[in-house]
């Protein structure tokens, strides 16, 4: 059977003998997998690994705290924060086709992270490796070669291009999500971030529909916050695979607010239940959790002036929007 701590014990030996003295780096974006890695490869080599955190500005509301706090805290990783929004948002100006905008970012993440490597190399007098949380589902997908023409082209930490000159280092190549959420709890990981529903690469990026800037940005930042405030409070996180919130930036509609007219952006609810998101049904949530939702957003939030569900299923429609 299957025991986090002796698959941790094992790792970590391996880890310890490939690598043996030389510097490592890691990218964190916030999400499990990387987390789990750069933490495992921590405990085997200590500070020998420094990570890096690009803040794109594209993030939720309180993900980078998770990391510059609480995953530290936990795990006394030496962390460099590379504060990359306006680089990001100059790169974005205006931009609002869904793949043009992923390869921008995927794109001016690379940029980011190698001038951080190239840093962090000159001075720690080399790093010989680069750990990515590589799962064995993505061994699986990109050896696949199936044929399919690309629907979207997903940029995550993981994408970074062979040609960066580190060797790999994938400790949790051969586990499964379920599997490595374990690990990240066996080493005392952040719960938050143990549990964290699946946020793609682009982050708030892809859920602008419509040019994305510093206050739109802003808008969706506040209404999401709300969103996964409410949910964690009633308790639903764990009968959902994700819920992605969406601001329509270009679109109006007419409200009423007090005795005013406003004019203002719907934001589109996106709960849905998967296994594996390839195929997802929208969630059935309570309706008293979605008017709470309802109510917050438009009285909290003043550009947005109705809230909406999505109601489509995955096919014919995408989890995310773009
Ligand atoms: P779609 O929208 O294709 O999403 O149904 C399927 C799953 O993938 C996530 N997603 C991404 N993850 N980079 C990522 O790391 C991306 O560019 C990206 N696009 C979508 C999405 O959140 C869902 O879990």
């Amino acid at each position: 059977d299957w025991n986090p701590q002796s698959i941790l014990d094992e790792q970590v030996a391996a880890v310890r003998a490939v690598v043996g003295t030389e510097k490592v780096i890691c990218a964190l974006s916030g999400g499990v997998d990387s987390a789990v890695a750069a933490a495992l490869v921590h405990q085997a080599v200590g500070d020998q690994l420094t990570c890096v955190f690009v803040d794109h500005g594209l993030l939720r509301a309180g993900e980078r705290e998770q990391v510059e706090r609480d995953y530290v805290a936990a795990t006394g990783i030496h962390l460099v924060t590379v504060d990359a929004e306006q680089r990001f948002l100059a790169a974005l100006d205006g931009i609002t086709e869904p793949e043009t905008k992923r390869k921008i970012i995927g794109r001016e993440f690379i940029r980011v992270f190698e001038t951080a490597a190239a840093e962090i190399n000159a001075a720690e007098g080399g790093v010989k490796f680069l750990v990515q949380g590589t799962l064995y589902p993505d061994v699986v997908e990109s050896g696949g070669g199936t044929g399919t023409a690309t629907i979207k082209s997903h940029h995550n930490v993981g994408g970074l291009p062979d040609d960066l000159q580190f060797q790999l280092v994938e400790p949790l190549r051969a586990l499964f999500k379920d599997e490595v959420r374990a690990l990240g709890a066996e080493l005392g990981l952040p719960a938050a971030m143990v549990k964290r529903h699946p946020f793609p690469g682009p982050g708030l990026g892809i859920r602008i529909i419509g040019a994305v800037d510093a206050e739109r940005l802003a808008v969706l930042r506040a209404a999401d916050a709300i969103v996964r405030e409410e949910m964690t409070a009633a308790g639903v996180d764990e009968q959902i695979w994700q819920c992605p919130v969406v601001l329509l930036a270009d679109v109006r509609s007419v409200g009423v607010q007090g005795d005013g007219r406003t004019y203002g952006h719907p934001i589109v609810l996106r709960p849905v239940s998967s296994e594996d998101a390839m195929t997802a049904d929208w969630s059935r949530l309570p309706y008293d959790l979605l008017a709470r939702i309802s109510n917050r957003i438009t009285g909290e939030v003043s550009e947005v002036n109705r809230v909406v569900l999505d109601i489509t299923s995955k096919p014919p429609g995408t989890i995310e929007w773009e």
